[in-house]
């Protein structure tokens, strides 16, 4: 009897460091890139109180598993292995000093291309993490070096090219511009310069079916939010190096910064959540065959307060809401019991649902060739996978029986250290806000 139950505790141990789970500060001004299932959150400006959370890997950059079905209250956060070894920190652009701007790439878009901002001029200005492989690289793109910030939205079209809009002063080559946009190719590595009609930071971009790229709100140089951001947008078509404006009409949204825009599943919708500023109508939704605005429909129990600076992404038949912030008090979501992940089922355009639960059930319509593994394989990896985690806990639970026999330590036994204690100790590092630091950027650009 006393076997069974040693053996039992034994085996909850080991459940439970296998199945440990990331517990992820809160941020804004990050990074939130989907490959395949999973989504990748990197960097951005954390909670005060969560300071040593800066220089922590895995708290830097991690992911969460879109492949399984989760609640909202329990997010499967999920470290990314050797996370703490490859993480190459010190050549990415911190953000101290900007931080960088993040997006899909490599020839079978497998991969995170990181722009550096152009303060770190002794790293490489763009890096990649191949989601596969587990690796990282430099890359070195020919052309102009691009600038990376986390107030610019990076965005990859069809054929791995990335856009980056800029919102500031700059030097490029030799030759001063108060505005730009950066087109890297992630496939054929270089980078240009295009001239732009308009300069923004904490802007939405969208990428429309025709391939053209929709600029909306967002503000200036010192991130007070455009007047006329979301009645005048922009439009972008790489294949003519054609700019465009349009007039919209209806229920225009007030200026804002820090937004978030993602293409509806029908194609013609572009969706706007959040902000810094505007009214407490958390969504907008701009129909782009006519260019109308109109508040969705929305039922469910949807976000109370407003977020901004937060990171939006279409996964399956959702928006999927990553952090953000909701004023001064940061926090003030987290406190009242909500989610670090909002879910809007964006399924049908007649009526948005919130929604506290995923599934992970592929969309049978709207489907498009994408480059994630055949679901086989899939379960190849997981039957593997759980073959030897039973063999795994097998041989431990063994071994740790046999262990306890031989030198009877019933008594005395001890509880296996976790590694959440070791974080007390560093250094806490006080970081400015992103405004602070972009104004003083400014400052010195000028
Ligand atoms: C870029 O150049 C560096 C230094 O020469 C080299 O170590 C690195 O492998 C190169 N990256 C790629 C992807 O070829
Ligand atoms: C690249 O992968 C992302 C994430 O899986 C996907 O959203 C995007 O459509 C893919 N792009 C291409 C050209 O397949
Ligand atoms: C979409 O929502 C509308 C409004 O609630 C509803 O009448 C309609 O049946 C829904 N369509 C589907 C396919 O669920």
């Amino acid at each position: 009897m006393k076997k069974f139950t040693l053996f039992f505790i034994t085996l909850l141990y080991l459940f439970q460091i296998i199945n440990a789970q990331l517990n992820p500060s809160l941020r804004k001004l990050f990074s939130a890139v989907l490959v395949g299932e999973k989504l990748y959150i990197y960097g951005g400006f954390m909670d005060n109180e969560n300071a040593n959370a800066q220089k922590t890997p895995d708290y830097r950059f991690f992911y969460l598993d879109a492949s399984i079905s989760f609640d909202t209250s329990n997010l499967p956060w999920r470290a990314i292995p050797d996370n703490v070894k490859n993480l190459p920190l010190g050549s990415l652009s911190s953000v101290a000093t900007g931080g960088v701007a993040a997006s899909n790439g490599g020839a079978n878009n497998d991969s995170i291309f990181f722009f550096n901002n152009e303060v770190a001029k002794s790293v490489s200005p763009v890096l990649s993490y191949n989601s596969l492989d587990n690796v990282w690289n430099t890359q070195n793109l020919s052309g102009v070096k691009p600038i990376g910030r986390n107030q610019m939205r990076a965005i990859t079209d069809n054929k791995g090219k990335v856009y980056l809009l800029t919102g500031f002063d700059f030097t490029v080559q030799g030759v001063k511009r108060t505005d730009g946009l950066f087109v890297c190719d992630t496939i054929n590595l270089n980078c240009v310069i295009k001239d732009a009609p308009l300069s923004r930071l904490g802007y939405g971009v969208t990428l429309l079916p025709n391939g053209n790229l929709v600029y909306i709100g967002g503000g200036n140089r010192n991130y007070i939010p455009i007047s006329d951001g979301f009645k005048v947008i922009y439009l972008y078509d790489p294949i003519n190096d054609k700019w465009d404006s349009k007039v919209t009409t209806g229920n225009i949204p007030p200026a804002d910064v820090g937004i978030t825009t993602v293409l509806g599943l029908s194609g013609d919708k572009i969706i706007l959540f959040g902000g810094n500023n505007g009214d407490n109508n958390n969504l907008y939704v701009l129909d782009t065959t006519n260019y109308e605005w109109y508040v969705p429909q929305a039922r469910g129990k949807g976000p109370v307060f407003k977020r901004g600076e937060h990171c939006a992404n279409v996964i399956g038949k959702y928006m999927v809401v990553t952090f953000g912030s909701n004023g001064v008090l940061q926090s003030k979501y987290r406190s009242s019991g909500e989610s670090d992940v909002l879910l809007l089922d964006i399924s049908n355009d007649s009526e948005y649902i919130w929604k506290t639960s995923f599934d992970p059930t592929p969309l049978t319509i709207n489907s498009t060739p994408s480059n994630s593994k055949p679901k086989a394989n899939n379960i190849g990896v997981i039957v593997g996978l759980t073959i030897g985690i039973i063999v795994l806990i097998s041989i431990l639970s063994i071994s740790t029986l046999f262990f306890i026999r031989k030198y009877k330590i019933y008594k005395n036994s001890k509880p296996i250290p976790t590694p959440g204690n070791v974080l007390n100790n560093e250094e806490i590092m006080s970081i400015p806000s992103d405004y602070e630091l972009s104004h003083k950027k400014f400052e010195t650009l000028r």
